[in-house]
């Protein structure tokens, strides 16, 4: 199935992730103005008045260049968000035309978004959160798979790909462990239809996460990734060196997910395997360059081997 307009015009299909502490509006726009989608989580913006902020940045700079992917913001629905409403008023005031949901149920922003001719994606980990989904009515799929950085999914993502592409035509992302180009060509050849990128956009000089941070991943594998709930409730994937040093100055871990858990603890070490690919800091244009030339290879080694000329 083709993209919906707004996200068929990209130079690759690529959206730079949501990512608490790391997006913001310099990150999206360098992402759009390089063709891909950027993509942040609202709740990054400290209040709705800085949002509204952000989203007029955002929406001027990309305005400015004809070419520029749209951009995509990211929604924590769960019901702790008190922020949720106000939010959804704010991205409609600024004619988002996608939103991506997650730590719930869509169907309370649904609505209003479908309403103001906003796409909406929502983030999946289960075969069952699929089908709830979709019975919700949503426009596309966010599949969190297995070593992904931030809050990760279960699944393995070349079953969980071609389980939901057997049962829903529409848009699927496939999230968790992309490194590079060729595994977004892989995402492409199982029947996604984008790839999400997170960690290699941590390591960028526009991301709001620290230098240390930074350095960090530049030096870490995959080896060096861990999974745990201790932070937020949620599974999710942290560099094990910080994680070790925080629960040996005793951080408590905490029991089940809350908004205000989530931005409490903040500035945190999370990476995805997808860290092995991270070799050094870089700008965004400059690893969408990459990211599209490592496509590009992908393509023509897989038409090489269908040619018979391949190794
Ligand atoms: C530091 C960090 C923060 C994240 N914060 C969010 C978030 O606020 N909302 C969200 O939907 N996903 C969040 N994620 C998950 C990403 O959107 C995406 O699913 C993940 O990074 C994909 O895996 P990758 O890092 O291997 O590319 C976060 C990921 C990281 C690494």
């Amino acid at each position: 199935m083709a993209l919906p307009s707004p996200l068929s015009r990209l130079a690759l299909p690529l959206m730079a992730a949501p990512m608490t502490d790391v997006s913001g509006p310099e990150l999206v726009i360098a992402a759009c103005r390089s063709g891909v989608i950027g993509a942040f989580p609202t709740h990054n913006a400290r209040s709705p008045e800085e949002l509204d902020v952000w989203l007029g940045k955002i929406t001027t700079s990309i305005a400015e260049q004809d070419d520029a992917a749209p951009f995509a913001a990211n929604l924590v629905v769960h019901r702790s968000n008190e922020r949720l409403r106000a939010d959804v008023e704010c991205l409609v005031r600024y004619g988002t035309r996608l939103v991506i949901t997650s730590v719930g149920s869509p169907v309370p922003v649904l609505e209003p978004l479908h309403d103001a001719d906003c796409l909406v994606f929502a983030d999946v980990a289960s075969l069952h959160h699929v089908e709830r989904a979709i019975e919700a009515g949503v426009d596309g799929l966010v599949l969190l798979t297995a070593g992904a950085g931030g809050q990760t999914g279960w699944a393995n993502p070349l079953s969980f790909v071609r389980a939901v592409r057997a049962r829903f035509d529409g848009p699927i992302v496939l999230a968790g462990g992309v490194p590079d180009g060729a595994a977004v060509w892989a995402a492409q050849v199982l029947g996604a239809d984008l790839a999400y990128m997170g960690t290699k956009f941590i390591a960028t000089h526009e991301s709001l996460a620290g230098e240390r941070l930074r350095a960090a991943l530049v030096d870490a594998t995959l080896d060096d990734v861990t999974l745990s709930t201790a932070l937020s409730g949620l599974p999710a994937n942290f560099l094990r060196s910080w994680l070790e040093e925080q629960t040996a100055q005793n951080a408590a871990p905490v029991e089940g997910f809350t908004q205000h858990r989530l931005l409490t603890r903040r500035h945190v070490w999370s990476a995805g395997h997808s860290v092995s690919g991270v070799t050094e800091i870089t700008s965004v244009a400059e690893l969408v360059r990459r990211t599209r030339r490592e496509y590009e290879q992908a393509r023509q080694a897989t038409a090489a081997t269908l040619a018979g000329t391949g190794r």
